[in-house]
């Protein structure tokens, strides 16, 4: 007797793609990255591979590198770094060289890189090896070049992610970020300990409940995609227009949404709709005034909100998230726009796990 089974659809566990598979395991993911980390009972928040490092100078400096979806999560890292007084600076890994940043023996470079392979990301990793720089990469693969190019390494634990364009290892990768920066400044509080916990249970709820699939279907057609957020989640703003380029082939852009007078807004039509992220009170208030602009121009808007009582009287569709917090939430609200990207770009029949010309690890400069 035999069983009718493909190999390569077994790993799915019944998703029609990878990428799909990989958002649903984001639970399963932060769940792991938290393993043995972080203690209730202890208040507090430790990672063994980093202990060595000890704490941080107030001043740092601390840089990141790193491309693609994992320099947004460094943008991600390099804010939670600086609401604790630690001077942190981004930089995309291909121009790290080239800006000639200063470089001394108390300067701490994190290398973030999903498959620890990317050449730009261990080309300024070597630089800053060579400068003198104390050298950490926070990487999802063991053994990895970016693992044996540095000083420190801190996992990610998010397993084998399959899909090109990169989901459950940005999840993971803030997850981590956030442990990396409590465990290197001693700044972790009860509260954020709780809502690393309950972040989990959390995300499985956004996916349970999730409407993006009827909303992606309305705005397949679209000319572009517009995602706009503060705080927080600017960076999520610019990954969720990633996404979208990789997997649709569509035009996308994000940016801070205080960005959007400045030169986007003359592109802002009925035919590209703005998904704003309001997460968080500050932030819901400054973005009803970027939602106001938007509309005028007639374009149509989805919100990604906690507060969606007040969202709905101004936006066309409404994304939930629960409210996690003002750093947290923003994972939330990025896998809303990954279930987006995913629904449009099936509608569209598109190469999902492999988009054309992409690489799951790109090992030229
Ligand atoms: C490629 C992948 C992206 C990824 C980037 C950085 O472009 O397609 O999904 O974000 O490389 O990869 P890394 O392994 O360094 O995180």
């Amino acid at each position: 007797e035999t069983v009718d089974w493909d190999p390569e659809d077994a790993g799915k566990s019944g998703h029609e793609h990878y990428m799909l598979k990989e958002i649903y395991e984001q639970p399963t993911a932060i769940r792991k990255c938290l393993r043995e980390r972080v203690s209730e009972m202890e208040e507090s928040i430790t990672v063994e591979e980093l202990s060595d490092l000890g704490t941080l100078e107030r001043d740092g400096p601390v840089q990141f590198v790193a491309c693609g979806t994992s320099f947004h999560a460094a943008l991600y890292g390099a804010r939670l770094l600086r609401e604790q007084g630690i001077h942190a600076q981004c930089f995309r890994a291909s121009e790290y060289a080239a800006e000639s940043v200063p470089i001394h023996s108390g300067t701490v470079v994190i290398g973030v890189t999903q498959s620890g392979e990317t050449a730009d990301t261990m080309s300024a990793l070597r630089t800053a090896n060579k400068a003198g720089a104390s050298t950490v990469t926070v990487t999802n693969v063991v053994g990895s070049s970016a693992a044996r190019e540095c000083d420190h390494v801190m996992y990610i634990r998010a397993g084998p992610e399959i899909g090109v364009a990169a989901t459950k290892t940005f999840a993971s990768q803030q997850v981590a970020l956030t442990l990396l920066t409590s465990a290197l400044t001693g700044s972790a509080s009860l509260d954020t300990i709780k809502r690393l916990r309950t972040l989990p249970d959390q995300l499985q709820r956004v996916l349970d409940e999730s409407t993006a699939r009827e909303i992606a279907m309305e705005y397949v057609d679209a000319d572009s995609y517009f995602f706009i957020g503060r705080g927080y989640n600017a960076p999520v703003a610019l990954e969720g227009a990633l996404k979208m380029k990789e997997i649709t082939y569509k035009h996308a852009e994000g940016f801070a949404g205080g960005e959007l007078k400045h030169g986007p807004l003359a592109l802002v039509t009925e035919a590209s709709p703005v998904f704003a992220m309001a997460t968080g009170e500050n932030h819901v208030e400054k973005m009803l005034g970027n939602i106001n602009e938007v509309e005028a121009r007639g374009a149509p808007v989805v919100a990604v909100t906690d507060s969606p009582a007040t969202l709905s009287q101004y936006a066309d569709h409404v994304l939930e998230v629960p409210d996690a917090g003002p750093r947290l939430t923003s994972v939330l609200a990025n896998v809303q726009l990954q279930l987006v990207s995913y629904w449009v770009a099936n509608e569209l029949g598109r190469s999902i796990d492999k988009p054309r010309h992409l690489a799951k690890s790109v090992t030229v400069e």
